[in-house]
């Protein structure tokens, strides 16, 4: 019969320590006390004084110490000295038995941290790409010398130590990371939030002056509100402002364009859809409820379907969705902006727009002008593109020559504020000088600045204008600004000319002006 060998530090227990380790190692998230117990282990099973985990700073060319057991300073030194250094040069382990009279020992740590060092076991540490990151080493058996038996210890020990580490680096790289996405995101959110407030639409027009007005006043509530106006004059800043103005400017914007659902989809898209309805359909959380808490901005809303604008209904009134083929409404709490640029009250005539949900939908209107009926807010709105899209582009344009803002101001802009940022930045682009120049604007820009009547022919740029070229210019000008006012009204556009009705006719014939 074997008789067993039951010593205090028998092979059973180094064993047991490893596996313990190699558990914990999955586990644990502080890192440092597992090192800690790491290293204890070492000393324990070794019956050593001292153990010390050493980290190669390789930026600085240095070692110092993580876990230095029995240790009150910190130590750190430059990483081609002592065994510690050997042994990251070497990559191999290294044991020295009486450490005064090795030529490699380093004894200046001894003498700042005044303890005695006899003898020393020393490994390398190295990650899972056994590349060195550091050493681990054993200070002063107590009794004898330390053995390859201890060596191999110390060695396992050291490859549980380097992952670890490994980890703990990861984890600090992740925390740093997620500290600065944190940041960057908190950054963002604020830049968002200055740069959609009313103070977003520019324009000093008393017609701006009341959108933005309106928006202040109604920010604060969760009252809906209803955009309407022609394509491109704001409609979606403006929504975008009374939900960064608003107390649910942290929660969701959530932008639905109706008009971009197709019809068999429109339900899931915006109620939610629960797996399984159909062959291979996952589940999937509708619009309004990504919306909880913040903004529903439904764009084109005069574009959705009966069906649609029934259920839709139903969810204003209920404040809670149905997803499709789900069991149970779910609770939801959104403010509702719509925009449309369809005459809704004919849409309803029609029997194409629910009126009792037109009602719901319009408890705040909000009716974005057409440029042409601001014109005088044009200078100010050039400019500001073209500082916006200089800076973009990279372009030195310091601004727009007279002749060009004449133009600009002239134009009837059936796109409204978007068709003139998108000329703005066109002429950033093509301009030839510091300046942009009427050269640089494009063609119905150019055209329509030049009197149309037969007897005054298009003036080439540049050309004197006679005072019936420049009295026709003033003409045009006038009647498209009478007309912008008064929704092409052409009695009342008559009388703010101080015109008769028919005079007016006559006019727009002769100008072309008749759309
Ligand atoms: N008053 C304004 N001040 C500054 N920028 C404006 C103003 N009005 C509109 N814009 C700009 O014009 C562009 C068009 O605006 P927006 O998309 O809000 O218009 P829209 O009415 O929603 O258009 P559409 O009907 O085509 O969807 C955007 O780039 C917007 O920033
Ligand atoms: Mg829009």
């Amino acid at each position: 019969m074997r008789a067993e060998i039951r010593s205090p530090h028998s092979i059973l227990d180094k064993y047991t320590a490893l596996v313990d380790i190699s558990c914990r190692l999955n586990s644990e998230k502080n890192f440092d006390q597992l090192l800690k117990l790491i290293a204890d282990e070492a000393t324990k099973h070794l019956d050593a004084e001292r153990a010390t985990i050493f980290i190669l700073d390789k930026e600085k060319g240095e070692l110092w110490a993580k876990i230095a057991l029995g240790v009150s300073d910190t130590i750190r030194f430059d990483s081609r000295l002592g065994v510690a250094g050997a042994v990251l040069i070497a990559g191999k382990p290294m044991i020295v038995e009486d450490a005064y009279k090795s030529p490699l020992f380093y004894p200046s740590i001894d003498s700042t941290t005044g303890y005695h060092t006899r003898n020393v076991l020393s490994v390398p540490l190295r990650n899972p790409k056994q590349e060195v990151i550091g050493v681990f080493q054993v200070l002063n058996k107590k009794d004898g010398r330390f053995t390859t038996e201890d060596e191999h210890f110390v060695l396992a020990l050291a490859n549980q130590a380097a992952v670890a580490l490994e980890n703990s680096f990861a984890l600090s790289d992740l925390e740093t990371r997620q500290q600065e996405l944190i940041q960057e995101n908190q950054h963002l959110r604020k830049e968002i939030e200055e740069r959609f407030t009313n103070k977003s639409i520019l324009g000093t027009n008393a017609k701006i002056n009341e959108v933005r007005s309106v928006i202040d006043k109604t920010a604060e509530t969760t009252v809906s509100v209803l955009i309407t106006g022609e394509n491109g004059t704001g409609k979606e800043l403006s929504a975008r402002a009374i939900h960064y103005m608003s107390p649910r400017r942290a929660k969701p914007f959530v932008a639905v364009n109706c008009a971009a659902l197709p019809e068999p989809l429109v339900e899931s898209e915006l109620f939610g859809i629960e797996k399984g309805v159909a062959t291979g359909v996952e589940r999937r959380v509708g619009r309004i409820e990504s919306a909880n808490g913040g903004t529903l901005f439904l764009d084109e809303i005069g574009d959705l379907s009966l069906t649609a604008q029934a259920k839709l209904l139903r969810v204003l009134q209920e404040r809670e969705v149905e997803w499709v083929g789900g069991r149970r409404p779910i609770p939801v709490d959104i403010r509702l902006v719509a925009a449309t640029n369809k005459d809704l009250k004919e849409e309803i005539k029609q029997n194409r727009f629910r009126q009792d949900l037109f009602f719901r939908l319009n408890v705040i209107h909000i009716r974005m002008p057409a440029l042409r009926e601001i014109r005088s807010d044009i200078p100010l709105l050039a400019t500001y593109f073209l500082r916006k899209y200089s800076k973009e582009i990279g372009r030195d344009i310091q601004g727009l020559s007279q002749d060009a803002t004449k133009g600009l101001m002239a134009y009837h802009w059936p796109g409204n504020v978007r068709e003139l940022e998108n000329e703005i930045k066109r002429a950033v682009v093509l301009a030839a000088a510091r300046e942009i120049q009427v050269q640089d604007l494009s063609d119905p820009i150019r055209e329509e600045r030049l009197p149309i009547s037969d007897a005054d022919s298009p003036k080439k740029n540049g050309e004197k204008q006679t005072l019936k070229d420049r009295v026709t210019t003033l003409e045009i000008q006038m009647i498209r600004d009478a007309m912008g006012q008064t929704d092409s009204d052409r009695r009342r556009a008559a009388k703010i000319l101080g015109l008769s009705h028919q005079g007016l006719i006559n006019k727009l014939k002769r100008y072309g002006l008749e759309d």
